[in-house]
């Protein structure tokens, strides 16, 4: 088992879905304890089942007391991974730029809430994931500049924060396109069509999977050495 992950208390915001219920499953199976938080106390109970028990707290990141609140229930946070996020979307031309800005709140403000409420908890030994996209680097021209725009924000919170806030480590993931829930906002049908589409520009030929994402998050919080650094799990997305 990993020496810093076992026995570690791990908070997963975005821990009820897709990549961060993988980064819990992940962290639980280097001897890890886990907390999900999400806005959906059913999905936060079917997600814990899954993994084989976890404690849960509801919140949305975006809401600085409920962060506050969640964590009011916590003696101790070792890691904290920050997975939660929408996609919001939509080209400006056509939106509401208040809508789209949101993207920027709950990946930013989300983030900054959630830190800022944990590391009163937080041993020196701890370190903190955040989570950017590809978006970050490869623009795509179909109404994601403002999210784009959010995970690059996040990418460089990241880095400062691991200045800042020493010896706490501070990384960032940055997966590329990875089979999860956040894409049933397209329906099936668009949901498949657009899965095949990129897979077949993608070099391995497939996208990813959350575990792998997963995985990769549990590498950075394991990893005593590693620091400030956006790791990128994205079958080389971005360049093609
Ligand atoms: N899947 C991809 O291809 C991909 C690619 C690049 C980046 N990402 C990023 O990776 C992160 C995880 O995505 P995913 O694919 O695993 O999506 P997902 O399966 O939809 O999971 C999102 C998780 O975040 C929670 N959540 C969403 N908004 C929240 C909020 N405001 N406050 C608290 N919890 C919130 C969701 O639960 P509730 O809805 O119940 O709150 C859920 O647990 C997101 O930030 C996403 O943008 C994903």
């Amino acid at each position: 088992m990993n020496p810093i992950l076992r026995g570690a208390q791990v908070v997963v915001f975005g821990g009820s879905s897709g990549i961060g219920l993988a980064a819990a499953a992940a962290a639980k199976a280097r001897g890890a304890e886990v907390t999900l938080v999400g806005r959906t106390a059913s999905k936060l109970e079917a997600a814990a089942r899954a993994i084989g028990g976890a404690r849960t707290a509801v919140a949305d990141i975006g809401d600085r007391h409920a962060v506050e609140a969640a964590f009011q229930t916590m003696t101790r946070v070792d890691h904290l991974v920050v997975c939660a996020g929408s996609f919001i979307t939509g080209k400006l031309a056509d939106s509401d730029p208040d809508q789209l800005l949101a993207a920027l709140h709950e990946r930013i403000a989300g983030p900054v809430y959630a830190i800022k409420a944990a590391l009163p908890l937080m041993p020196s030994t701890g370190s903190i994931v955040l989570t950017s996209g590809q978006l970050a680097d490869r623009p795509t021209g179909q109404g994601t500049s403002v999210i784009a725009a959010a995970v690059r924000g996040v990418e460089a919170l990241a880095r400062s924060l691991a200045l800042e806030l020493r010896p706490i480590r501070v990384n960032a993931i940055s997966p590329g396109f990875v089979d999860t829930p956040l894409f049933d906002v397209f329906g099936p049908e668009d949901r498949a069509a657009l899965f095949a589409q990129v897979s077949a520009g993608l070099p391995g030929g497939r996208i990813g999977h959350p575990t792998e994402v997963g995985e990769a998050i549990a590498f950075l919080l394991g990893n005593g050495y590693t620091n400030a650094e956006v790791l990128h799990v994205d079958g080389g997305g971005r360049f093609v």
